[in-house]
């Protein structure tokens, strides 16, 4: 009997957030390194539905990262990473489109529907929704920046009830042209301002933001993400996921949050009750 109250309990206390959130767009990174492994990947997809079902409308974003590298390894294609961008020439972006838009996309778009979804996998030249430049004067090849999002695309799919499932690749309005990798978490937060989301979550594969001394930062203000960046406690891959925050909260987005993907479930946790976890930006 006591049990059955505390599962009623567990369901009453997601109520107002169900209440809050219905009819919103929430837009998920689900970053290369939470793909851990089967039973995760079945977590998060069980997640997705429910909140879908409960009137949330997900938007998926996702990364890659050792995929390609095992791919790009198998191949012998050397690729580096600079400011947590992987440098992408002709090669590399093939690879990036072949496994990223290709095996990864598709994987995540098959596991949404067999769970009873609407999914709908695409990349930036799918309706030429997503169109970019060369980011910083091609310091990294062809890594892009997003120059323009037609959010119509989204907004569509959204109003027909699918979940887009986004590789984050862009084209270059050209014929002729490969296209442009961009950057997973960039391409989130743009995406996310572009279709006036409520929040964007960044799933991971680390409990947060760490300071110093490897303590979590539950709460960071754009001043600290500028001297953490500075003097190095932010590094690497949270780089770019950091700035992702930002310029979404600057776009309009109300929350920004970076979760551990790791954790079963993390995201009805982060969504659906009280305990928030990870590190929350907000204006
Ligand atoms: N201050 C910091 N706090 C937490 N993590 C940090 C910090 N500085 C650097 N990192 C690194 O950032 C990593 C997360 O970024 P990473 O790009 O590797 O993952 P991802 O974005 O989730 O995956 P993908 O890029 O494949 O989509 C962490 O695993 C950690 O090693
Ligand atoms: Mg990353």
């Amino acid at each position: 009997m006591i049990k059955k109250l505390e599962t009623a309990q567990t369901l009453l206390e997601a109520l107002p957030y169900i209440k809050k959130y219905a009819n919103e767009i929430f837009v998920i990174k689900y970053g290369g390194a939470a793909q851990l492994n089967p039973e995760l990947k079945d977590k998060f997809a069980q997640d997705i539905i429910l909140l879908y079902l409960v009137g949330i409308k997900p938007v998926i974003v996702h990364g890659g990262g050792n995929k390609i590298n095992e791919m790009l390894e198998r191949l012998e294609i050397k690729s580096e990473f600079v400011d947590g961008m992987r440098v992408t020439d002709a090669q590399v972006m093939e690879v990036v489109e072949m496994v990223l838009g290709g095996s990864i996309n598709k994987e995540i778009t098959t596991l949404l529907n067999m769970h009873g979804a609407k999914a709908l996998g695409m990349t930036g030249k799918d309706a030429n929704f997503m169109t970019a430049i060369p980011k910083d004067d091609g310091k990294y090849g062809l890594v892009g920046e997003i120059v323009n999002i037609d959010s119509k695309v989204i907004a569509n799919l959204l109003a027909d009830k699918f979940i887009p499932v986004i590789a984050p690749i862009a084209s270059a309005n050209e014929i002729g042209h490969p296209g442009f990798n961009i950057n997973a978490d960039l391409a989130a937060s743009k995406i996310a301002a572009a279709i006036g989301a409520r929040k964007v979550i960044f799933m991971t594969d680390i409990i947060g933001v760490l300071d110093k001394n490897k303590n979590l930062l539950d709460t960071l203000t754009q001043g600290q993400i500028q001297a953490y960046k500075a003097d190095g406690t932010i590094s690497g891959g949270m780089i770019p996921k950091v700035d992702a925050c930002l310029e979404a909260i600057n776009g309009g987005v109300e929350k920004a949050h970076i979760i551990d993907g790791r954790v079963e479930h993390s995201l009805l946790l982060e969504i659906l009750t009280s305990q928030g976890i990870g590190t929350v930006i907000k204006k």
